[in-house]
């Protein structure tokens, strides 16, 4: 007999990008660049940085449990009550307790695939029956997805803009559809990469909580923001469903540093200016430069492109490695994710695959 329920037996662990430690150890390769994570090429806000510095003093102390100041300033900052907003280590944790909170066995979740890993490795944790509906020409199928709704369903997760493949999901569509989804099921869109996307009709669904009661929209501060090792990221819902989750949530999972930058980090305009500006330019230059060698990406509204190389991708990827470039191989066999970078580093990476395609 297992020691463990069956949806933990045949659980993977998540498969992070690789560590550039770690490709220095396995292939002594130096000076690697790791593209495979889509983290902010230009690093952390230089206020944020000061402002770990000084939160690191109170070390001793534990972090604000309410997080109240960070919480007062998203709230303000997104014209909604404190009540209405509840934070995170990581937009990670903030799905994983969505499921632990919200679904049991006796229910069922449905989101798309391939679409972001966690939906599926926190509905399986938990032991929660899910449906993952296939992307129509790489992007979500909404109503595929309505039509994979049952009476047992409770949890639905959008990634808008969708990671892996970087493509989106208009406004009238999503209107729609958040009126079609039966209203017992919770529906989630995540967006961590929203202030990538630059398309006229991409939808802020903040500004369609009028269009049903049970929506959370996600956010992190690991993407644009550059905090990803500090684990910040924070939901917004209504003030019943917030309530829940405070009730499961781990008091102390966002530290006092982590806290304080995340503040820093909205303070920070010109840094959020430079991020988005830089990636605006780079992602149609990287995506001309794919196509012109043959493969060219799908059309990406985030800090990453996702192309078919029309070979096993894991063997793109290790000759990438060799070469010291980390990117994803992810989303089918022969599919790569590729983070948007500095100029130097996309002109490295795109040396590196013009050679490995040869
Ligand atoms: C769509 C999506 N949601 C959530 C996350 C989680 O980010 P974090 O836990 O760092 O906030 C990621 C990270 O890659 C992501 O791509």
């Amino acid at each position: 007999m297992s020691l463990v329920p069956p949806g933990i037996e045949t659980l993977r662990p998540y498969e992070a990008g690789k560590p550039i430690e770690e490709l220095a150890r396995e292939y002594g390769v130096t000076n690697a660049i790791k593209l495979a994570s889509n983290e902010n090429p230009l690093g952390p806000s230089p206020l944020a940085i000061e402002a770990v510095r000084r939160a690191v003093t109170d070390a001793h102390l534990y972090p604000d449990a309410a997080a109240y100041r960070l919480r007062e300033r998203l709230a303000a900052d997104h014209g909604v009550s404190i009540p209405e907003v509840v934070h995170g280590n990581g937009s990670n944790e903030i799905l994983d307790l969505l499921v632990r909170t919200f679904t049991t066995g006796d229910d069922h979740i449905v989101f798309a695939e391939p679409s972001f890993v966690v939906y599926r490795l926190a509905a399986m944790a938990h032991g929660v029956p899910f449906t993952a509906v296939p992307l129509r020409g790489l992007t979500h199928d909404l109503e595929a997805m309505v039509a994979a709704v049952t009476p047992r369903t409770k949890l639905l997760f959008v990634a808008n803009p969708n990671n892996p493949t970087g493509t989106y999901v208009g406004r009238a569509e999503v209107e729609r559809f958040l009126r079609l989804v039966p209203p017992q099921v919770i529906v989630v869109f995540d967006e961590a990469y929203n202030h990538y996307a630059d398309a006229p009709d991409y939808p802020d669904c903040l500004t369609l909580r009028g269009a049903r009661e049970h929506l959370v929209v996600v956010r992190t501060f690991s993407k644009i923001y550059g905090l990803a090792a500090l684990r910040v990221g924070y939901a917004i819902a209504p003030p019943a469903l917030i309530d829940y989750l405070f009730r499961v949530r781990q008091p102390f999972s966002v530290s006092s540093c982590a806290q304080e930058a995340a503040l820093a980090a909205l303070d920070d305009h010109a840094h959020l200016t430079r991020s988005a500006v830089l990636n605006a330019a780079e992602r149609p230059r990287v995506q001309a430069a794919l196509a012109a060698l043959g493969y060219p990406a799908a059309p990406s509204q985030a800090n990453f492109v996702y192309l078919d190389v029309r070979r096993p991708s894991r063997n793109v990827y290790e000759a990438l490695l060799r070469r010291g470039v980390i990117v994803r191989p992810i989303g089918s066999p022969t599919t790569l994710r590729v983070t948007i970078g500095t100029p130097e580093q996309n002109d490295r990476f795109l040396r590196a695959f013009a050679e490995v395609m040869g």
